[in-house]
């Protein structure tokens, strides 16, 4: 028998994404992106990105199918992000899910978006072990997560107390005069400095909690820069990019070998756009490997936010039998990372 079909649908941000999976088979995952549109504000305008998942939801659905060979008819379920994200972009994901389900008579998992963050990992190596440690950094969050059991056991281990971590490489990105998002820009033009250059601040390093802090991170990085100017000197682009993004790879890394170590965990999966940094990828290979801990990293395009993720959280909803989200449940901005299903 083969699995259910399942849709996933995801607007929390400025992507929309719609992917199609069976089982923990990726057959389509399409995404429209409206961060052109951000960039010359330095920052993603809710409005704008509200507006553009509007436009983009139905051509996005078409394409999803298209690639994977399906009809809408052919979809068994439906899954949507209905937080955590920006209000207004997830309502138009759950209003149009919701349309789809209710078009299709089939059920609808409104679905936490950081839990499907670490879903998707399946989709490339295969089924989670439980427990698992994961450690998801965005523009939008930067959690550690004890995650039992994926379809209902995630617990929150701590989390960013100021910015998050893809917030400040996209902060330091503007300080340097790099575009948004900052932080492929960061990433790239590290490669070319020296990771040892400047030793900028790592933010509650030992302070024995699995939370984070990058304001004063980002802080030093600007004063840094700001003095060289005011002496007249060039500011070293690669040298202080490869500093930071150090920085920023040592205190996640080293939290989450943590975390692991604490809770005798010996999985652990990173998500989120951050965890398409190469120095990050790196630097948690080689303590992994020296903790004789398990690394799974998705691919950087199952990383940043896509449809994919929604659908394979759904897909996993769907084979445990998990009873499907009431009509009426409602997008919600700061939905629980505890709650991986919307009531
Ligand atoms: O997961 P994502 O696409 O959207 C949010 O939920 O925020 O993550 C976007 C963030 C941005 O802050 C971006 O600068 C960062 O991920 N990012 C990176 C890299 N690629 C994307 N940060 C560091 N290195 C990268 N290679
Ligand atoms: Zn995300």
């Amino acid at each position: 028998m083969t699995a259910p079909l399942v849709l996933g649908i995801e607007t929390s941000c400025d992507e929309t994404g719609v992917g199609l999976v069976r089982g923990h088979e990726l057959l389509a995952d399409a995404v429209a992106s409206s961060v052109d549109e951000h960039a010359r504000f330095g920052g993603v305008v809710p409005e704008v990105a509200s507006r553009a998942h509007l436009e983009a939801m139905v051509p996005t659905v078409e394409r999803a199918l298209s690639r994977a060979g399906a009809r809408l008819a052919d979809v068994d379920a439906i899954a949507v992000t209905a937080g955590p994200g920006l209000a207004g972009a997830l309502l138009v994901g759950v209003c149009a899910a919701k349309a789809y389900a209710l078009a299709t008579g089939k059920p609808l998992y409104g679905v936490n978006h950081l839990a499907a963050h670490v879903a998707v990992d399946q989709l490339e190596h295969g089924p989670l072990p439980a427990p698992a440690i994961a450690l998801l950094v965005s523009g939008g969050h930067s959690s550690l997560l004890l995650v039992p059991d994926l379809a209902t056991d995630v617990v929150p281990l701590g989390a960013t107390i100021d910015d998050a971590a893809g917030e400040a490489f996209d902060k330091v990105a503007r300080v340097l005069g790099l575009p948004f998002p900052g932080g492929p820009h960061i990433d790239r033009a590290a490669a070319a400095g020296d990771r040892n250059a400047i030793a900028f601040p790592r933010g509650k390093y030992a302070d024995g909690t699995s939370d984070f802090s990058f304001s004063g991170l980002k802080t030093a990085v600007a004063r840094w820069a700001e003095a060289r100017e005011a002496a007249g000197e060039p500011v070293p682009v690669a040298d202080v990019a490869a500093s930071f993004q150090e920085a920023v790879a040592d205190v996640l890394t080293r939290k989450a070998l943590a975390a692991c170590k604490a809770t005798g965990v010996d999985h652990l999966v990173i998500g989120g756009g951050v965890a398409a940094n190469s120095r990050l990828r790196a630097l948690a290979a080689e303590r992994c490997a020296a903790a004789g801990v398990q690394l799974r990293v998705p691919r950087p395009g199952l990383c940043t936010d896509n449809g994919a993720m929604v659908a394979a959280l759904g897909a996993e909803l769907v084979a445990r039998g998990t009873p499907p989200s009431a009509p009426e449940f409602a997008a919600d901005s700061s939905l629980p990372v505890t709650q991986v299903v919307a009531a």
